[in-house]
């Protein structure tokens, strides 16, 4: 018999950890461009039952029993999924963005294989051929980056250099590039090459989900997300594609294959074991939402409020990378100000303002102290924030960089923050934790 004590009585130390990140979400202002809040619905999709199910394979096809009702949740996953973003196939498996890239690249490549990545500092993520990552160690990777004087990705020398390696794939999608991505160009040039073309969405998925960044899936061979981010889904990663699939001949399986069927084969077996059901259920929750005409309100309001806290940066006297935004994300260029952005990082926290230090395009500074910071409006905005608070919110950064060393303007902020977030409450400690009081 299960005893129905909750975590508050019987472990009282991770009850007062979680309840006090559950405050600190809660009283602070969250800045970081890859998190947001995620529903009540959500939260509640991922704490339960289906967390004890093992369900290697996929729905109707499994190496267990049992898995009658844990099928349901994958294929509603599945199906919203589908819908959402408009493609033929999509595996949620994944429990990760960077495991959901380590099965894309291991159907598509074989080690050694070259491939282009945006490079780290203009942007791109770490699995996208870093060389303390898998992707970079596994594969001759060739990065490609933005042009110094505007910040916009030099599609011109991506594309020399393309035609120069031929690559056997050519990665889209960034961390920390503040502009929408146009993949009609690059998949004329991923076929003039031969590439596979594939993007990882997973900073702006929802942001494509809610149609306000252009479309990737229909001009690429796989797209890779994750499912938290500007998607507002739990924790995750996913596969997605619009590809009939061609036959795809790989080294070592008995038969030709199409690209989903081995993206399907290269996520389990391939690089991960029984999928996390609780979370796929709350992926299916997360999309449900999505699908919704409230969420376009949403993202739009997300884009708006970014461009809104650039533009007040700019007027405050601020570098921003590329100048502006077309997205959910701003990168602030600290360097003319001779600040860092690991300092910039550590007053913003002091004054309730949670930020990440960035490198930035051409960076001299090393990736633990960056010049730059980033900056994002999802979770902000799923708080509901517009454009007054943004502007307000850009001015408090601005008082807080310039007076890094005070104390007590940082303590004077925290508190400006603290009666800001009061008018657009969060979590309340009953949804979060079940059965406190
Ligand atoms: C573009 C991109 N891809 C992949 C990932 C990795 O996702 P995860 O942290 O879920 O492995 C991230 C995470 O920040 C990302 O920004």
């Amino acid at each position: 018999m299960i005893s129905e004590v909750h975590l508050q009585e019987s472990d009282p130390e991770v009850f007062a950890a979680v309840d006090r990140e559950r405050q600190r979400q809660n009283n602070g202002l969250e800045l970081i461009a890859s998190e947001n809040f995620v529903s009540s619905a959500v939260l509640e999709a991922m704490g339960n039952v289906m967390t004890n199910k093992y369900a290697e394979g996929l729905p109707g096809h499994r190496y267990y029993g049992g898995c009658e009702f844990v099928d349901e949740a994958e294929r509603l996953a599945i199906d919203r999924a589908c819908k959402l973003f408009n493609c033929l196939w999509a595996n949620v498996q994944p429990h990760s963005g960077a495991q959901a890239n380590m099965a894309l690249y291991y159907t598509l490549l074989q080690p050694g294989d070259t491939f282009m990545g945006m490079d780290l500092a203009h942007g791109g993520h770490l699995t996208h051929g870093s060389p303390v990552n898998f992707s970079g160690r596994t594969y001759r990777v060739v990065s490609y980056g933005v042009k110094k004087e505007t910040g916009f990705i030099d599609f011109d020398a991506l594309a020399k250099t393309a035609r120069g390696v031929r690559p056997k794939l050519i990665m889209t999608g960034s961390s920390a590039y503040p502009r929408a991505w146009e993949l009609a160009k690059f998949r004329e040039l991923a076929d003039e090459v031969g590439a596979y073309l594939v993007c990882d969405m997973a900073h702006f998925a929802g942001l494509v989900a809610g149609k306000v960044h252009p479309d990737v899936v229909p001009f690429c061979h796989v797209v890779s997300t994750t499912t938290h981010k500007t998607l507002r889904g739990p924790r995750g990663g996913m596969l997605v594609s619009s590809e009939k699939g061609g036959e795809l001949l790989l080294p070592g399986m008995p038969k030709p294959k199409t690209i989903t069927e081995a993206l399907d084969s290269w996520v389990f077996p391939g690089v991960q074991g029984g999928p996390l059901m609780h979370v796929i259920a709350a992926k299916a929750v997360a999309f449900g939402e999505a699908l919704r005409p409230d969420f376009r309100t949403y993202v739009e309001q997300v884009v708006k409020n970014a461009k809104v806290f650039a533009h007040e940066l700019v007027s405050l006297g601020y570098d921003l990378v590329s100048g502006g935004t077309d997205t959910h994300l701003i990168l602030m260029d600290l360097s003319s100000k001779g600040w860092t952005g690991k300092a910039a990082e550590k007053a913003l926290e002091k004054a309730g303002i949670t930020v990440n230090k960035n490198m930035v395009p051409f960076d001299p500074q090393k990736p633990m102290v960056t010049s730059g910071i980033r900056i994002g409006t999802p979770a902000i905005t799923t708080r509901g924030m517009k454009e007054p608070e943004m502007k307000k919110i850009a001015q408090l950064v601005d008082r807080t960089l310039k007076n890094m060393n005070d104390d007590s303007v940082l303590a004077a902020v925290k508190a400006e923050v603290a009666e800001l977030v009061k008018s657009f409450p969060l979590y309340p400690k009953s949804l979060v934790l079940r059965g406190a009081s």
